[in-house]
């Protein structure tokens, strides 16, 4: 059987890039975090502009100079951005406050878009976002689409957070949680919204594990098995 594309959406800290790297392991397919390409482009825009604020004009005229790619290492998935890892980096605090702003710029979207239904185009793809299902592979054979409440949500991001060694209070990170999903779901383009054809899956109480075989599940059900 031939191999397929996933799309895995849903808001912020929901354990999407958890699951999609499982599901990729297991079944010998690529793992694409476009979130990791919005960070890396926010990053680049605060680099350029060292004031704690982005210039928008200079930084859509600047695309042309980034190039983003992942590579696997024994450490997991590393995101290099011109050739610097910066994986570390685009986790922090003032990534998470900036990036939603960054993504609702439509020549931004555009160069993203080329890329991630680039790197789809032979298939074998599990890719986590907001718009994936609905936007970059409309046309994915299986569809993911997770949910759970901002406190939920927020506690897990903290968490992580705190074993990263990011100091950053609960209450903070809620409130940037919520700040993302509005900004993320009321965009005029590409908001988050489920697909009419995405497995719906609240994972409020439900372990990374127990999701997993939801998935698994799903993806046998319908039809779809390991090359
Ligand atoms: O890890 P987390 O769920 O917190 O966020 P992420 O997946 O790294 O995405 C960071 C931000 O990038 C989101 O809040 C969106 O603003 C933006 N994004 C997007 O607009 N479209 C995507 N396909 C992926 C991310």
């Amino acid at each position: 059987m031939n191999k397929i594309n996933i799309a895995i959406d849903g808001a912020a800290a929901t354990g999407k890039s958890t699951l999609a790297k499982r599901l990729a392991k297991a079944l010998d397919y690529i793992y694409i975090d476009t979130g990791a390409m919005f960070r890396a482009i926010t990053f680049f825009g605060l680099e350029q502009h060292p004031k704690g604020e982005i210039n928008v004009p200079l930084l859509v005229a600047s695309l042309s100079e980034i190039s983003i790619h992942f590579e696997e290492t024994p450490s997991g998935q590393r995101t290099f951005l011109n050739g610097v890892d910066v994986t570390q980096a685009l986790r922090n605090p003032e990534i998470n406050a900036k990036v939603s702003a960054v993504a609702v710029l439509p020549e931004i979207r555009s160069f993203l878009l080329d890329i991630q239904q680039q790197l789809g185009e032979d298939k074998g793809v599990v890719m986590d976002g907001r718009d994936i299902g609905t936007v970059v592979f409309p046309k994915a054979e299986c569809k993911f689409f997770l949910t759970a409440s901002p406190e939920i949500r927020a506690r897990r991001r903290f968490n992580e957070q705190l074993a990263d060694g990011i100091d950053e209070s609960y209450e903070a990170v809620l409130q940037n949680v919520k700040a993302r999903d509005h900004q993320d779901s009321t965009r005029a383009i590409a908001p988050l919204t489920k697909a009419v054809d995405a497995l719906e899956i609240d994972v409020s109480d439900l372990s990374i594990e127990a999701v997993f075989q939801v998935m698994t599940h799903h993806i046998s059900e319908k039809g779809w098995t390991k090359q």
